[in-house]
């Protein structure tokens, strides 16, 4: 039994977070079958992939406190290295990746939606790195990707304060692309995932590494890394047949990924 459940449907990928008796906290064990959920994708298949919890109450309420209590410094320092490396696979997949956050999303658990490109959530969505309020800083990437994403100060504040933010906060500092009604989170998901995956695959998987690693990079390195990436979809069947068809006023064929 995995506490990930994995769906493939028309090269969209659902990973559900499966532990709701813990409101699907994060254990050695889930960060495993995480990984091993993420590693077994099908990447000529999958062309983009949604990471949700399961049931209607939590995403993820961070990672698990009871194995965590009784961790010594290097044992803590060893568990922060596990979920971080877990959580870069996410970020540094080739193909796109949308948390849809259905509840709780709070420290381990805001940090897996941060690692994710896209993040969407449901109206009783609650996001918060609680970490201080424990006697511990953010483990896994949480004080990093959310001085990224919102503006350092604001990131400063949840981190310090250890008080949590609700879903239309979480709008208003760009935390969140967009807020759903519970029922709609998911369809709205698929949709998003599907109209990715519709788009030529190699153009999607360079632009996910444009940004990424353009944003690591001063701008003059990161416009050539964009030249380089631009280029390399040229002479690709999807970039030919998609002008073409732009061109001849018609609708293009199916991308194929080549
Ligand atoms: N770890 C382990 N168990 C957890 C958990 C967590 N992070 N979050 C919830 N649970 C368990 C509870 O212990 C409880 O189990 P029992 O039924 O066996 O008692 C069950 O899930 C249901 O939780 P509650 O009864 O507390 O539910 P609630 O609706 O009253 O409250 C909540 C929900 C506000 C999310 C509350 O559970 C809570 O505050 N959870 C902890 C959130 C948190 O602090 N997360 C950060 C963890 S530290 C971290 O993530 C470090 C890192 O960066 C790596």
């Amino acid at each position: 039994m995995s506490f990930i459940q994995t769906l493939v449907e028309d090269h969209v990928a659902i990973l559900t977070i499966d532990r709701p008796k813990a409101l699907n906290a994060l254990n050695s064990e889930v960060l495993s079958d995480l990984e091993t959920a993420v590693d077994g994708l099908d990447l000529d298949t999958v062309r983009a992939v949604i990471i949700t919890g399961a049931g209607e109450k939590s995403f993820v309420a961070g990672a698990d406190i009871g194995e965590m209590s009784a961790l010594s410094k290097e044992e803590g320092e060893a568990f922060g290295k596990r979920g971080n490396d877990v959580f870069r696979k996410i970020e540094q997949l080739p193909v796109p990746v949308i948390a849809a956050v259905n509840g709780f999303a709070l420290g381990g658990g805001n940090e897996l939606a941060m690692s994710c490109d896209i993040r969407i959530c449901s109206e009783n969505a609650v996001f918060g790195q609680p970490e201080t309020g424990l006697g511990i800083t953010p483990g896994f990437g949480g004080t990093q990707r959310l001085a990224r994403l919102v503006s350092p100060g604001y990131a400063k504040q949840l981190l310090y304060t250890a008080k949590n933010i609700k879903a239309p906060e979480a709008l208003r500092i760009g935390l969140v692309n967009a807020v759903y009604a519970p029922e709609e989170l998911m369809p709205q998901a698929i949709k998003m995932a599907q109209t990715i995956a519709a788009n030529a695959p190699i153009a999607v998987r360079a632009c996910k590494k444009a940004v990424n690693e353009g944003l690591e990079e001063n701008m003059d390195d990161a416009i050539r890394l964009e030249e380089r990436l631009f280029g390399a979809c040229f002479e690709t069947e999807d970039q030919v047949e998609g002008m073409r068809a732009f061109l001849a006023k018609e609708k293009h064929a199916p991308y194929q990924n080549k």
